[in-house]
């Protein structure tokens, strides 16, 4: 039905696949539809990433080439969040049904301590882990294209950078947000690096945005391989510029970075098997946990977005948060009891003491029994090549731009990802997340993510290549994208840009942006005890995601929260 209406609607050439209005009740508009392809699609953060990705997969090359190309693209024009100083994570299912995961996840240096971000009363110092040198962990991003290039890669990896050297190079023009943004951050980094530089200009709207530096770090990458940025000269340079910042980073942690292959965490939702990040991001767990907790409920009869379904799911999340606080960490370090966490038999108690009459308290709920507010750093994208590989890639600074630290030489910023660790117990870090000991520092060690990059079968094929930026958020904004399209019959452009809410355990509150949710509906949910905040999430998520339709088309939804766009063919 969904499919027919969506025919009648392109027939009649309303179509405006990118002209979602911003405040709204999605299900009482007509349908959006995002652009449609037969072959193949990137839907990212960016027009010039998803293009050059995409042109990748017209020269022949696989999703796996267009990953390459589209990272890298977004360090580029999406400096933001697009990263050669961060780090990530990808799901993928080839075109023969194999899925697997990869995780290029930054690690704490060596030198790093339990107690390093506290002082000698023990109380904690959150800027440390924020800001400056001492917050960056070990960049894994250019690790990570080599790992995935080097098992699925078809073209020269000289191929695949040509272009994204090009961009660097020649230059993008700036969109508005990226002006306001730029602008906005400049004398942040000017403060934190204590020199001018290119990110230290104004700019304005339209103009084109170079970046010399980074064009011959990509050149030496595409020149010598990974080795050049990990053991090379790069290394070198950037040990020195992290050692002047007050970073412990040596040459050392530097050489021994390695990207690990990892299972991903699978379970069945209905008839939909979902595929989606292991530890150590809690992204795939926390998914399953919720997913499986609310299966039992007819979500469809309580309808979209009313107070029967928000209290269905937010009861769900706070379990899942609170297990997620216990229980979660790097894989390499502690036992994760997941096959425990994610099994019909654990979860079927976990909704026991909730009812619809009343919230649950979160002080009421901590992790079960085994036999923050934050802006949209981060960023996501889904490729599906003309062969049926699909993939879903999650990457990160963590912070926007990371530490601020931008080391000029290189041409790229570094991540802030160790205030993803838990620094002190109870501490909340920037997204307000309380950890526990499964996740405090330790040298080498990976923090835990939220980060979901997840890919869905549905009757054994490729359905949904989905994901978000958003910090905490991720999680349920991924959750949600997947049920209005299962539970809601929406089209995958609706499903991205519906509104959206968030309730992660502690603190003790359930986000909602600040359109499109009905006052009655937060009227009764008040009523039920529920603190509702429309203040601290402006957007929850920007998700970019691809669909497999009936006719094996593809349609992709491009988040008309940012500049997101889809491209194929
Ligand atoms: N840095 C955000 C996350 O990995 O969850």
């Amino acid at each position: 039905m969904q499919y027919i209406l969506l025919l009648v609607i392109i027939l009649l050439g309303f179509i405006s696949c990118r002209e979602s209005p911003t405040s709204v009740k999605i299900e009482e508009q007509v349908p959006q539809l995002g652009l449609i392809t037969k072959n193949a699609m990137v839907v990212s953060a960016r027009e010039e990433a998803s293009k050059i990705g995409s042109q990748i997969m017209e020269q022949g090359g696989n999703a796996f080439d267009a990953m390459v190309a589209t990272e890298m693209a977004l360090a580029v024009c999406f400096p933001y969040a697009g990263n050669l100083g961060g780090g990530g994570f990808m799901v993928y299912r080839t075109q023969f049904g194999e899925i697997g995961a990869l995780d290029y996840r930054e690690k704490a240096p060596l030198k790093a301590t339990k107690t390093m971000y506290l002082d000698e009363n023990g109380n904690y110092l959150p800027e440390k882990s924020k800001v400056g040198g001492l917050a960056v962990g070990i960049p894994g991003t250019v690790a990570g294209i080599f790992k995935a290039h080097e098992k699925f890669g078809t073209l020269p990896i000289e191929t695949i950078l040509e272009p994204v050297i090009q961009l660097a190079k020649n230059g993008f023009k700036l969109t508005k947000a990226q002006a306001i943004r730029f602008n906005y951050y400049a004398p942040i980094f000017k403060k934190v690096n204590g020199a001018e530089s290119i990110y230290t200009k104004t700019v304005s709207e339209g103009e084109i945005f170079k970046n010399e530096a980074l064009a011959s770090t990509l050149q030496a990458i595409s020149d010598k391989g990974q080795m050049a940025f990990y053991k090379g000269a790069i290394a070198e340079k950037l040990a020195a510029f992290l050692k002047e910042k007050g970073s412990i980073i040596t040459v050392k942690d530097l050489a021994r970075y390695e990207a690990e292959w990892r299972e991903p965490v699978t379970f069945n939702y209905k008839d939909l098997k979902v595929i989606s990040m292991s530890p150590p991001s809690s992204g795939g767990i926390c998914l399953a946990q919720i997913l499986k907790s609310i299966e039992p409920f007819d979500l469809k009869q309580f309808g979209h977005n009313s107070a029967k379904y928000i209290q269905v799911l937010t009861e769900a999340e706070r379990r899942a948060y609170a297990d997620r606080s216990y229980f979660l960490g790097d894989p390499d370090f502690v036992d994760i009891p997941v096959d425990s966490l994610i099994s019909d038999e654990y979860l079927k108690n976990r909704m026991d003491d909730f009812s619809f009459d009343q919230a649950t308290m979160s002080t009421a709920i901590s992790h079960g029994n085994i036999p923050g507010y934050e802006s949209m750093e981060t960023t996501h994208y889904s490729i599906v090549d003309q062969f049926g590989n699909a993939i879903a890639v999650t990457t990160t600074l963590n912070a926007a731009f990371g530490s601020k630290l931008y080391a000029s030489e290189l041409g790229f910023f570094l991540n802030n990802e160790m205030d993803d660790f838990s620094a002190k117990p109870g501490e909340p870090n920037m997204f307000g997340l309380i950890g526990g000991t499964a996740n405090e520092i330790a040298p080498a060690k990976r923090m835990l993510s939220s980060m979901t990059p997840t890919l869905v079968e549905k009757d054994g094929d490729f359905w949904m290549s989905v994901g978000t930026p958003g910090g905490s958020t991720i999680i349920t904004s991924v959750l949600q994208t997947i049920l209005n399209v299962y539970e809601f019959d929406m089209t995958m452009q609706d499903a991205v840009d519906a509104p959206r809410f968030h309730h992660q355990w502690l603190p003790d509150v359930v986000q909602f942006e600040r359109e499109g949710i009905d006052e009655k509906v937060l009227q009764q949910l008040k009523n039920k005890g529920y603190a509702i905040d429309r203040t601290n999430a402006i957007v929850l998520g920007k998700v970019d995601a691809i669909l497999m339709l009936p006719d094996s088309t593809m349609e992709g939804g491009a988040d008309r929260r940012g500049d997101d766009t889809a491209i194929g063919f």
